[in-house]
C-alpha cells in the first residue's frame, strides 16, 4: 500500500462510496450461490474415496516444500484445461496419430512440465487407495484448488465428478479459446464471456497472476518499444531481465511485491502501473475494470471472494458427466491407446473379474 501512488490515491477516494456499496452488497456464502453443474456434486466422493482430498492435500504440501513455483504451473494448468473443451483434462493427453497433442499448441508450450507429472503422481496415488474411479480433470481441478490454498489464498469446496476427454482440441482451437497476454480489455472481456464470466469474474481471475512466472517473449512487445502505461522503473528494469534480441528467453516473476504468494499485491501492481502484460494493465486503464481493480487492491477479502466464484464458474466449464468420456487409467494417454491398461484388462476379463472403470 506504501507504494500507491496519489493519483491512484486520489481515484481510490473517488470510488469509496462504490466499494461500501459493494462491501455491504457481499455475503460470505456467496460462493456457495454458483450453481453446481448436472452430475457434479460436492460429495461425489465422500462414500467412495473418502482420503481424496487428503492425499492431494498432502502430496502438494510436500512438492510445494520442495518448490512453491510449481503451485502457479498447477493454477495455470486447470485454466488451460477448462478453456479449451472444458475441464476434461484433454490438455493432459499426448499427441497421438490423429495429430499433435493441445500441449504443442504455442500458449501451452510454457506450461510447467512438472506440473503434469505432479498431476500424474497424485492420480496414481488415489487410484491406488481408491481404485480407478476420480478422473484426471477432477485431480487437475483439485491441485488447482490447493495450489491456492498452500499459497495463502482463499479456501473453497470443488464440485467433483467430472470425466476425462477422449479427445484433444487442435492447435488453432485452444489458440481461439486462449486469450494472448497482449490483448487489451475489450478483448480479454469478450473471449471471457463467452465463457459466461463476467467483468467482475474477469478481473478477478487475472489476479492468479500474483503468483508465478513469465517467460520474456510473452511481453517484450511492451519494452521494445516501452509501452507508456508502464512504469518508468518497472520496464527498466525488466529491460535488464529480458535485453532486446537475448539468445535465451528467460523468466520474471509476475507480481514484484510477493511473487509465491496468493494475494492482492497484483492488483496494487496494477494500480502503481507494474503490470506486466497488456490484458493485466489495461484493466486498471480501462473505465469498465478501473473500479473493480481499486476495490481487489484495497480489500482482499473482496478479492477473494470474487476469485472463488470466478473458479468455481470456470472450473464446471463443458464439464463431462456420468457415462460420458473415461476415467483414464494414465492422464497422459486415453484408455484405449493404454496398452499397458488393455493386457491388464485382457487378464482380468479372462480371470472374470469385475473392473473399476
Ligand atoms: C485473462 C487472460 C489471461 C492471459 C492473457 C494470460 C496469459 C498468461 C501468460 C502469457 C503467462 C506467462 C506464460 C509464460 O510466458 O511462461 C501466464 C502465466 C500464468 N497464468 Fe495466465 N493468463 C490469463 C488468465 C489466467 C487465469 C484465468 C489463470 C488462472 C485462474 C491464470 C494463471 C496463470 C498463472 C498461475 C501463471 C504463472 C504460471 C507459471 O508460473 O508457471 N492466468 N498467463
Amino acid at each position: 500500500m506504501a507504494s500507491i501512488t496519489s493519483a491512484s490515491l486520489c481515484s481510490l477516494l473517488f470510488l469509496l462510496p462504490f466499494l461500501l456499496l459493494q462491501l455491504s452488497d457481499l455475503h460470505v456464502s456467496e460462493a456457495q450461490n454458483v450453481p453446481i453443474a448436472k452430475g457434479l456434486s460436492l460429495t461425489f466422493f465422500d462414500t467412495t474415496c473418502p482420503r481424496l482430498e487428503s492425499i492431494v492435500r498432502k502430496q502438494l504440501e510436500k512438492d510445494f516444500a520442495e518448490d512453491i513455483g510449481q503451485a502457479a504451473g498447477l493454477l495455470r494448468m486447470h485454466f488451460h484445461d477448462c478453456f479449451v473443451q472444458g475441464c476434461d483434462a484433454s490438455v493432459l493427453l499426448d499427441g497421438s496419430a490423429s495429430g499433435p497433442s493441445e500441449q504443442k499448441a504455442p500458449p501451452n508450450l510454457s506450461l510447467r512440465p512438472q506440473a503434469f507429472k505432479i498431476i500424474d503422481n497424485i492420480r496414481r496415488q488415489v487410484h491406488r487407495r481408491c481404485g480407478a474411479i476420480v478422473s484426471c480433470a477432477d485431480i487437475t481441478a483439485l491441485t488447482a484448488r490447493d495450489a491456492v490454498v498452500l499459497s495463502g489464498g482463499p479456501d473453497y469446496k470443488v464440485p467433483l465428478g467430472r470425466r476425462d476427454g477422449l479427445n484433444f482440441a487442435t492447435a488453432q482451437a485452444t489458440l481461439d479459446n486462449l486469450v494472448g497476454p497482449s490483448a487489451n480489455t475489450t478483448e480479454v472481456l469478450r473471449r471471457l464471456a463467452r465463457k459466461n464470466l463476467d467483468v467482475t469474474d474477469t478481473v478477478a481471475l487475472s489476479g492468479a497472476h500474483t503468483i508465478g512466472l513469465s517467460h520474456c517473449s510473452s511481453f517484450t512487445n511492451r519494452l521494445y518499444p516501452q509501452d507508456p502505461t508502464m512504469d518508468q522503473t518497472f520496464a527498466k528494469n525488466l529491460k535488464t531481465s529480458c535485453p532486446q534480441n537475448a539468445q535465451v528467453d528467460a523468466t520474471v516473476f509476475q507480481d514484484i511485491r510477493t511473487p509465491n504468494v496468493f494475494d492482492n499485491k497484483y492488483y496494487v501492481d496494477l494500480m502503481n502501473r507494474q503490470g506486466l502484460f497488456t490484458s493485466d494493465q489495461d484493466l486498471y486503464t480501462d473505465s469498465r475494470t478501473r473500479g473493480i481493480v481499486t476495490s481487489f487492491a484495497v480489500n482482499q477479502t473482496l478479492f477473494f471472494e470474487k476469485f472463488v466464484i470466478g473458479m468455481l464458474k470456470m472450473g464446471q466449464l463443458n464439464v463431462l458427466t456420468g457415462t460420458q468420456g473415461e476415467i483414464r487409467a494414465n492422464c497422459s494417454m486415453r484408455n484405449s491407446d493404454n496398452t499397458l491398461l488393455s493386457s491388464v484388462v485382457d487378464v482380468a476379463e479372462e480371470a472374470g473379474q469385475l473392473i473399476g472403470f
